[in-house]
Parts: structure tokens; C-alpha cells; sequence
């Protein structure tokens, strides 16, 4: 079925189904989002002055151009940190306003408030550090609010047999936003100073934004242009009952029964565990590379962006075999959420595990990329699975799962940080040994955890209003 669905194009008008169109929409959506996390720690390489960190001595050596700017290490752990703080801020409430107002709009104010605080960036960071830090709060907020819309966004457009491919175009655009803007930053950096990134990135965005704004609506239901009626239809007969009756105002939030939901748990330790690795291969490995291998990464913008290019092709091409499967009847959809969990999380499990044998940086990058590859199993994994679990609640599932597995992404840098503080080489070199050991760790409890308590089956909470009807909250439509 949805093999044909996607080969003949059913219900699709003019050369391209809407549904595709918005799918599209967003992962550039989301790529802009991930493009503006990334742009920042490349800007601010061309923003300081190394000079005068480096109490005056020459930086020849580095090759780094000088920028306006003294602001010592800990100042930019400090501004980082206020993109993670913005990110947890607003995570939980865009979600639930995503499911009950407009995901829509919360995309496009998410969206907004990056390209704003974008163009705003080079003035603030004139007028003081925290003011600059503070357009990185704003940026952060957007960033915490994109996945839960986006999550919301396609439980409401996709069809379940092609929620695999629609997530996956979808949420394969954070990795190309990644790409673009490490190359993009990088040369408009070079070419025309450090802010121009700020403007020209921030202004392309209202490109996006309006074209967004007219063309998508927040469901099928509610799209009245550029669409044929029989793509609606199908779309909404595919997704049943609790998707076609169009109410804005589900029913309260069912948190005791999703916290003693052992699939939610699943997916909750599923991600959890599988952004352990994946900070430690994005953000701690390119410093072991540095401290140890005496490789710096992050000067050779072709080589750091490599992983995530590959990623966003083995996304795309892992969801389409995945579809094509489970449309021949060979697998069913849980199967195919564990078959992409795994490959998240043994891959990048054996790569962390064989690097710290491998004593040369190239090794290094390419288990690197490797490992970063497989992680894009997650979106058609476990990422993707909060909505067959609870369509109605999607946003908030995975506002609820992102927001916990924001945690290693704070505690992680600090905890490698103090275990490889000594001078000696050979107990830093074994203190990292142990730090990657003990990230493969939590990729085996991912791994069991998962396999054994995963599940695409829609959870009978979901339709609370309908089996509790004493649970429906005042201001509920009488329809
Ligand atoms: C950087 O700092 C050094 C030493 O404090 C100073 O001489 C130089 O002019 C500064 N460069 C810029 C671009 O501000």
C-alpha cells in the first residue's frame, strides 16, 4: 500500500501530493533551526580576539584572523549554555500549545525568533556578552519548540504506512542544516566577516517563513488550498477516527498512564541513552581527537561536516528500504522501528568502542562518521515511534523524551571535562578509554530495553476523551 502510494501518487495533485510538499517545507524548516544551533560555534572562532586571550603572544601559529572580541573560554561555555537553557525552556510548552493551538504556527514562530535574534546577534554582541548570550537564549527557545511541532505536524499529515519516509525527510533536515551551515558559516566568515553570517543566514529565513506561512496549513483538514480533495480524503482515512475529527482541543494530558506506559518508557530510555553517544561523538571525540591524537577537527570545515551529510543520506535511504519492507508485508512497522533503533545505537556503540584502540586521527574521523552515519536510523527508530504510540499526544511525547535527553548534553562535557583533567598522558589517555566505555554501556541498556519493550501499537490512552468522558476539561467544543 504505501509502496503504491508513493510509486503512483495516490491522491496527489499536479506533480508533487502536498503532503510531500510539506514534509519538504519542513526539514528546511528544521534544517534553518539546526543550521542557526551549529552557525554560532563557528562565528565565534572569527569573533574573538585570540591575541589578547593569548595575553598578547602572536597567533601566527593557529592562523586564526582576530575579531573584536575578548571573551575567554568560559564566556562562550557560558553563551553556549544558554541555547541548551532556551531549548529546555520552551521544549514541554511548545508542545502542548503545538497540539492544541497550531503546530504550524509554532513552527513558524520557532522559525522567527532564530532569524530575529539572527540579524540582532551582530549589534548585541557590540553592546555586551550577555547581551549576545541573550540572542542565543531566544535562538534556543525556537530550537526546544521545532521538534515538538514538527512531531505534531506529521501526525497529522502522514499516513501511518508512510510515516517512516515523511519523518525521515522531515527530520533528516537537522543533519543537512548541519552540513550547510558548518560550510556556509565557514566561508561567508572568510569571505565577508564574521557579520555577515548573522545577517545572511537570518535574512534567507524569510524565505522560508512566508513561503510556510501561506502554503502549509495544520492539517489536511484545514488546508484549503493546494491540495485535491482526494489527497485530504485519503489522508484523513488513513489516520481514522481519532485524527478526521478535526478538534483542536484534545482531552488533558494523560501523564499518569504515558509515565506507566511501558512502550513510552522504551522510547524515554531509547533516547536518553542514544544522545549519551551521541554528545559523546559530536562533542566530546572531536576534543579527544584534539587532546590526545593532536587533531583539530573543527579548523577542517569539509571533514566535520562529512558525518552529517552521510547521516541525512543513510536517513533517507534507511526510511525508504524500511517502507518498501513493511509494504511488501516482509516486516511489520514495530519491527521496523527496532530494526532503525538498532542500527542507532549498535554502530555507533562498536565505533566508540574501537576508538579508543585506534591511535590516529584519521581512524578517528572515520569511525567517527561511521558512527554518526547509523545514529539516522533514530528517525525512522525511536524518534518516529512517539507518534504511532499516541498520535494525539505526539508533540508532547517527544517534548517529554527530548527535554530528559537534553540532560547528557549538559552533564556530559562537564563530567569528561573533570575525568581527563590529569596532566599525566597515560591516565588521560585511560580515563577516556573508560568515558567511551562507558557510553557503550548505555547504548547495551538502550539496545535491551528497547528491543523488548518497543512497540508501534497505538496506546489505549490516546483516546482518553472517548473512554473517560468525566476526563474531558472545561472548554471542550460539544461536537
Ligand atoms: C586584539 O588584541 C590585541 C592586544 O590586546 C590588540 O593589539 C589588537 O588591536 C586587537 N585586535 C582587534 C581586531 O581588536
Amino acid at each position: 500500500m504505501a509502496s503504491e502510494a508513493l510509486s503512483n501518487g495516490q491522491g496527489r495533485t499536479g506533480l508533487i501530493s502536498t503532503r510531500y510538499i510539506m514534509a519538504m517545507l519542513g526539514s528546511i524548516g528544521l534544517a534553518i533551526i539546526y543550521g542557526f544551533k551549529v552557525n554560532v560555534s563557528i562565528a565565534i572562532i572569527s569573533m574573538v580576539n585570540h591575541t589578547a586571550l593569548n595575553n598578547g603572544s602572536s597567533n601566527s601559529s593557529v592562523g586564526l584572523e582576530d575579531g573584536p572580541f575578548v571573551w575567554d573560554n568560559k564566556m562562550r561555555g557560558l553563551i553556549h549554555s544558554m541555547y541548551f537553557t532556551g531549548y529546555l525552556i520552551s521544549m514541554i510548552p511548545s508542545g502542548i500549545v503545538a497540539e492544541k493551538i497550531s503546530a504550524k504556527w509554532v513552527m513558524n514562530i520557532a522559525v522567527l525568533l532564530n532569524a530575529v535574534a539572527s540579524i540582532c546577534s551582530p549589534v548585541a554582541a557590540h553592546i555586551s556578552p550577555a547581551a549576545f548570550a541573550a540572542m542565543r537564549l531566544i535562538q534556543g527557545l525556537g530550537g526546544g519548540a521545532s521538534f515538538p511541532a514538527m512531531h505534531v505536524m506529521i501526525a497529522k499529515w502522514a499516513p501511518p504506512k508512510e510515516r517512516n519516509v515523511i519523518g525521515s525527510i522531515i527530520y533528516a533536515g537537522t543533519a543537512l542544516g548541519t552540513v550547510i551551515s558548518i560550510l556556509l558559516t565557514g566561508l561567508i566568515a572568510a569571505d565577508m566577516g564574521w557579520e555577515a553570517v548573522f545577517y545572511i543566514e537570518g535574512g534567507l529565513c524569510f524565505i522560508w517563513f512566508t513561503v510556510w506561512w501561506i502554503a502549509i496549513a495544520d492539517s489536511p483538514a484545514d488546508q484549503r488550498r493546494f491540495i485535491s480533495a482526494q489527497e485530504r480524503s485519503y489522508i484523513l482515512s488513513s489516520l481514522g477516527n481519532s485524527e478526521s475529527r478535526h478538534e483542536k482541543e484534545t482531552s488533558r494530558i494523560p501523564l499518569r498512564q504515558i509515565f506507566s506506559s511501558m512502550p513510552f518508557i522504551a522510547i524515554l530510555v531509547a533516547h536518553f541513552c542514544s544522545n549519551c553517544g551521541w554528545y559523546m561523538l559530536l562533542t566530546q571525540l572531536p576534543t579527544y581527537m584534539n587532546e590526545v591524537l593532536h587533531f583539530d577537527l573543527k579548523t577542517n570545515a569539509g571533514l566535520s561536516s562529512l558525518p552529517f551529510f552521510c547521516m541525512w543520506l543513510f536517513t533517507l535511504i534507511l526510511s525508504y528500504v524500511l517502507t518498501k519492507l513493511q509494504g511488501a508485508g516482509v516486516i511489520t512497522l514495530t519491527f521496523s522501528r527496532k530494526i532503525g533503533t538498532l542500527f542507532a545505537s549498535v554502530v555507533p556503540m562498536i565505533c566508540l568502542v574501537i576508538v579508543s584502540y585506534v591511535g590516529n586521527a584519521l581512524g578517528a574521523v572515520a569511525l567517527m562518521t561511521i558512527g554518526v552515519t547509523c545514529i539516522g536510523g533514530m528517525y525512522c527508530g525511536f524518534l518516529a515511534n512517539h507518534i504511532d504510540i499516541a498520535p494525539n499526544f505526539a508533540g508532547t511525547l517527544v517534548a517529554i523524551t527530548n527535554a530528559v535527553a537534553t540532560i547528557p548534553g549538559i552533564v556530559m562535557p562537564n563530567v569528561v571535562g573533570y575525568l581527563t583533567s590529569s596532566k599525566d598522558p597515560d591516565e588521560k589517555l585511560f580515563a577516556w578509554k573508560m568515558i567511551f566505555f562507558a557510553t557503550a554501556v548505555f547504548y547495551v541498556i538502550e539496545i535491551i530495553v528497547y528491543w523488548i519493550f518497543g512497540t508501534a501499537k497505538e496506546q489505549p490512552w490516546n483516546k482518553t476523551d472517548s473512554s473517560h468522558p468525566q476526563a474531558v476539561p472545561l472548554g471542550r467544543n460539544d461536537d
